[in-house]
């Protein structure tokens, strides 16, 4: 099988193998797991942040940032497909409580009127204050597509000028390090608290780190244990997250160059699915609508193919490269998706 459903998927590489058997353990439930603590001011250093916080899933980092920095009655403000708002089963406001709004944007990016226009740094009979603004980066929903550096650097100005702080879900900010170039400091340092997750594209088994001022962390770290996040020899994942962040930060070109040769290759067979300007990252989304076939039948095709992909929604078919993906996989997935495509192309035009 060629597994094209998320960078999730793989397995911890050798040297993670070595790393966790080897790792130096402790309870980190009492805050002593000498592993858990190296990756937590490993993360914050490479983030320019006074400290980092080990958690279970970028879900649950997000939330406990969240819950870390919002004050009673305060609001959130997110672009509206980002995952806080639309892929977190609603924890914001089931687990959380807290008011929400989504503001329209283009390729991720909110749009900067509107997020002038919603942003209060004071409570008024008009409108809750704004507690903290969330970005995505890269936005999973758009493709994977990277904020550019000036939205964000706009988005923190605007946020400051109200002393409202950022919150950034970088589930996959190094992928947008890479694609953008700059130093993965450079994006943390638009916002107060960043997490990242080190099992996607990074290889690690499981996990994430969020990382900004001690203060918060501090506050977080409450958070984490009160959702029932406070883990103990959790050392023998994080040791996989510090080769994840010392060793797997720089491949993550090769993922993005295999999804634009897919996304090109899949543009020759059928130009109406995809458009590669499009795929900055490791992510392609495909829009079956034109096919009038919905994404989860091909899906189903692919898969007795040998290909695995993630249906998104009725139309949106998910393909994600990942380091198991490489120049014969994408290949291989052109030949299948070629040859299912001029199958299906004559059943379509037969029943037209
Ligand atoms: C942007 C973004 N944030 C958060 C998450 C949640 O991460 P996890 O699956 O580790 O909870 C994801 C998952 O894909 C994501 O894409």
């Amino acid at each position: 099988m060629i597994d094209l459903r998320s960078d999730t998927v793989t397995k911890p590489t050798p040297a993670m193998w070595e790393a966790m058997q080897r790792a130096e353990l402790g309870d980190d439930g009492w805050r002593d797991d000498p592993t858990v603590l190296a990756l937590e001011e490993r993360a914050a250093e490479r983030l320019g942040k006074e400290a980092g916080l080990f958690l279970a899933s970028g879900t649950m980092a997000n939330l406990v940032a969240i819950l870390a920095q919002i004050g009673r009655g305060e609001e959130v403000l997110a672009e509206a497909d980002t995952h806080i708002i639309a892929a977190e089963l609603g924890g914001i406001a089931a687990l959380a409580g807290v008011p929400y709004r989504g503001l329209p944007g283009r390729r991720g990016a909110m749009d900067l009127d509107a997020l002038a226009d919603a942003i209060r740094g004071r409570f008024s009979p008009q409108g809750l204050r704004t507690g903290l603004v969330c970005t995505e980066n890269t936005h999973t929903a758009a493709s994977g597509a990277v904020l550019p550096m000036a939205h964000m650097v706009a988005v923190a100005g605007l946020a400051r000028a109200h002393g409202v702080p950022v919150h950034l879900d970088g589930a996959r900010m190094f992928n947008a390090a890479v694609a953008l170039g700059v130093d993965p400091a450079e994006i943390a340092a638009t916002a107060d608290t960043a997490c990242f997750c080190i099992c996607k594209g990074l290889g690690a088994p499981a996990g994430a780190v969020l990382v900004g001022p001690r203060a918060v962390i501090e506050r977080a770290l409450a958070f984490r244990k009160q959702l029932g996040g406070a883990m103990r020899q959790v050392g023998i994942l994080a040791a996989a997250g510090i080769v994840a962040l010392d060793e797997m930060v720089d491949r993550l070109a090769d993922d993005h160059r295999h999804a634009r040769r897919l996304a090109l290759g899949l543009q020759r067979i059928a130009s109406e699915l995809v458009d590669p300007a499009e795929v900055e990252t490791n992510l392609i989304i495909l829009d079956m609508r034109p096919t009038g076939r919905r994404a989860a039948e091909w899906a189903a095709d692919l898969k007795t193919r040998g290909v695995l992909s993630a249906p998104k929604g009725p139309w949106a078919l998910r393909l994600v490269t990942h380091r198991d993906i490489g120049p014969a996989e994408v290949e291989r997935v052109l030949e299948v998706f070629g040859a299912l495509w001029r199958e299906r192309a004559g059943v379509l035009s037969a029943a037209e």
